[in-house]
């Protein structure tokens, strides 16, 4: 030992510690290992070990973490180093997991770039065989996973939920759980770097363990044939693994029932004539599936959707979706929900007297759809190929796709969802229509029993509602802001008198912005009272076109929006009918009530 203490690590020739600095591909090896739609699995009636609370945080806006390999080095006391580091594990700092990092502190509020959650937790076997897996109800955009110093897998889609097995690398007692989220908007992302709503980053749903037998089921459906007027139901069931045996199906409190499953695969018809699901009469019945030890519960609701010319049928009977749509933000939360939360938006949506949402523009979190099936609700849930996606660009798809099956095989079971949405207001090319005809197949490909539509634009050469896109929709959506956008309502009339549509038309956005208690005159921008009158007006002439079967007007609560800087918006998007404290309504609210009170009334909905 050298004088004074001086102590010198042996040289490493050939290891050059600043090759870091040069390679821009340092996130290539993360970018191997991603899961997606096809890992999913069925937490229905399963329990998972939480591992919700406080995390240690440290953003990386750089990625260093990634590109000088943090988290290969074990933590320990800064004195105990041989070299420098620039990263200690973050334990200097906390942040509570789900969380929006945006709304935990002031300097985070707009930050975009990389962040390090670390946690420790303890781990025993339990059942010989057993697998575990980590499940991450979202995080956004791209998140990438270590264990123990070990990367174990990535996800990219900011809005949906993902699972991976942490097998071997899983130690008896304590281990080390670091994951790197990455919310940056880019070009090539979905959705792309120019949204209306707020980037929020983390991770901002639950995250848990489960631990499954060596062979479990990964997923099942339980749901009417279509064509069968109620009277036959199919079960399908997806094991882990491709074995041959018999599964056991109960369901409506019928004697338990053998699925042949060869392969891994299995499926069943049957035939029963449950209590149909609706709105009036949200009817769920108890559905169980085992194979061998393992188990899945869930509450499923029977209905048909179906279009037959320009109705929407539900149940073979005619239905008029009166809606509203909303976004997933929150003043206090950001992106964060909570079943409270929802179940308020739920009560200010049969306030408005409306039977339907649109969940814009990403899939919200899994429990609105339980709720919206036990309240009679009925949604529509999108993914956020939202404005100028790269449309051309083969990855992008990928990406888009598998957020699409993702969010399919997680609500599949969902009697409230009826809708899927592939896009909203993309301009209409070539590459556009490959791409979204692409998705709508997609939706076809992973579920037959629901509908699938898209928020088109209008066709403003023939100032007429077409869209090449709407063959492969069953609903056209529309979003027309005539009365804001476009201040003459005379646009909207032109446009339902230039169009004649072979299927159901939903107005999928309308509205204006409105400053909550400002009143203003009639006709002033940004007053209560243009924005009343504008529903007023649009819905006069909205049920003068028979194939408009749902008016779905954006929005039911301000929202934040880095891009509305007024000083009337301040960052927020004001098209609410309530402010973004979420219980201040505006006038258009009672209007609106009112409105949708007389159409349920003629439609002979009490
Ligand atoms: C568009 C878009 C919304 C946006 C709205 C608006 O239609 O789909 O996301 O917030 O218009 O301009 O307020």
């Amino acid at each position: 030992m050298p004088a004074g203490g001086w102590s010198e690590p042996a040289l490493q020739p050939g290891h050059d510690p600043f090759q870091h600095l040069h390679d821009e591909s340092y996130a290539a090896p993360f970018a191997v290992d991603r899961v997606g739609w096809r890992d999913m699995l069925s937490v229905a009636g399963r329990t998972l070990e939480s591992l919700d609370g406080d995390w240690n945080f440290v953003l990386d806006l750089h990625d260093e973490g990634l590109r000088q390999r943090w988290y290969e080095d074990e933590p320990g006391p800064i004195a105990g180093w041989r070299v420098p580091r620039d990263y200690d594990d973050g334990d200097w700092q906390r942040t509570a997991v789900p969380s929006c990092w945006n709304v935990v502190r002031p300097e985070w509020t707009y930050f975009e770039g990389g962040a390090w959650y670390t946690r420790a937790f303890d781990f025993a076997s339990g059942q010989p065989g057993e697998r575990v897996f980590l499940r991450i109800g979202a995080a956004n955009y791209e998140a990438r996973v270590f264990l123990n110093g070990v990367f174990v897998g990535s996800h990219r889609g900011g809005s949906t939920p993902f699972f991976i097995e942490l097998g071997p690398h899983l130690r008896q007692g304590q281990n080390r759980l670091q994951i790197h989220v990455d919310n940056r908007r880019r070009p090539e992302r979905v959705p792309m770097n120019h949204t209306d709503w707020f980037n929020y980053g983390g991770i901002y749903r639950e995250v848990g363990l489960l631990r499954l037998p060596p062979v479990f089921i990964r997923d099942f459906g339980a749901a009417l044939v279509p064509g069968s007027a109620g009277k036959r139901v199919a079960v399908d069931v997806t094991l882990s693994d491709a074995v041959d045996g018999v599964a056991e199906v109960e369901i409506a409190g019928l004697a338990p029932l053998d699925l042949p499953v060869t392969a891994g695969l299995g499926r069943i018809e049957i035939d029963l004539a449950p209590e149909l699901w609706s709105p009036a009469r949200p009817r769920l019945y108890d559905v169980g599936v085992r194979f061998r030890e393992d188990e899945l519960r869930d509450r499923v609701g029977f209905r048909e959707i179906a279009v037959a010319g320009q109705r929407i049928l539900l149940n073979g009977e005619d239905i008029f979706l009166r809606g509203i749509c909303v976004h997933e933000d929150d003043q206090a939360l950001g992106k964060v929900t909570s079943e409270a939360d929802i179940r308020r938006r739920f009560a200010d949506a049969k306030a408005l007297n409306a039977n339907f949402l649109r969940l814009s523009h990403y899939p919200h979190h899994e429990m609105a759809a339980r709720i919206a099936d036990e309240e009679g609700l009925l949604l529509w849930q999108e993914v956020p190929v939202y404005w100028a996606i790269d449309f051309a660009s083969p990855d992008t798809f990928s990406d888009a796709d598998n957020q699409l099956r993702e969010m399919i095989r997680r609500d599949r079971n969902r009697a409230s969802v009826i809708i899927w949405g592939v896009g909203n207001e993309n301009a209409d090319t070539d590459a556009r229509l490959a791409f979204m005809s692409g998705l709508a197949a997609s939706c076809r490909e992973m579920d037959a029993t629901r509908l699938v539509s898209a928020a088109c634009l209008i066709n403003r050469e023939h100032f007429r509602i077409e869209d090449r896109l709407s063959d492969a929709l069953d609903i056209i959506g529309l979003n027309e802001y005539f009365g804001w956008y476009e201040p003459s309502l005379d646009g909207l009339r032109r446009l339902f008198a230039n169009s004649d549509l072979d299927k159901p038309l939903i107005i999928t956005e309308t509205g204006a912005d409105a400053v909550a208690g400002h009143d203003g005159a009639p006709g002033e921008l940004f007053g209560e009272t243009h924005q009343s009158q504008l529903y007023d007006r649009q819905l006069d002439l909205v049920e003068s076109a028979p194939y408009v079967r749902g008016f779905c007007p954006w929005v039911l609560y301000d929202f934040r929006t880095e891009r509305r800087q007024t000083g009337l918006q301040r960052g927020y998007n004001l098209k609410g009918l309530i402010a973004a404290d979420k219980t201040t309504r505006k006038k258009a609210f009672a209007t609106l009530s009112a409105r949708y009170a007389e159409l349920a009334q003629r439609q002979g909905e009490t």
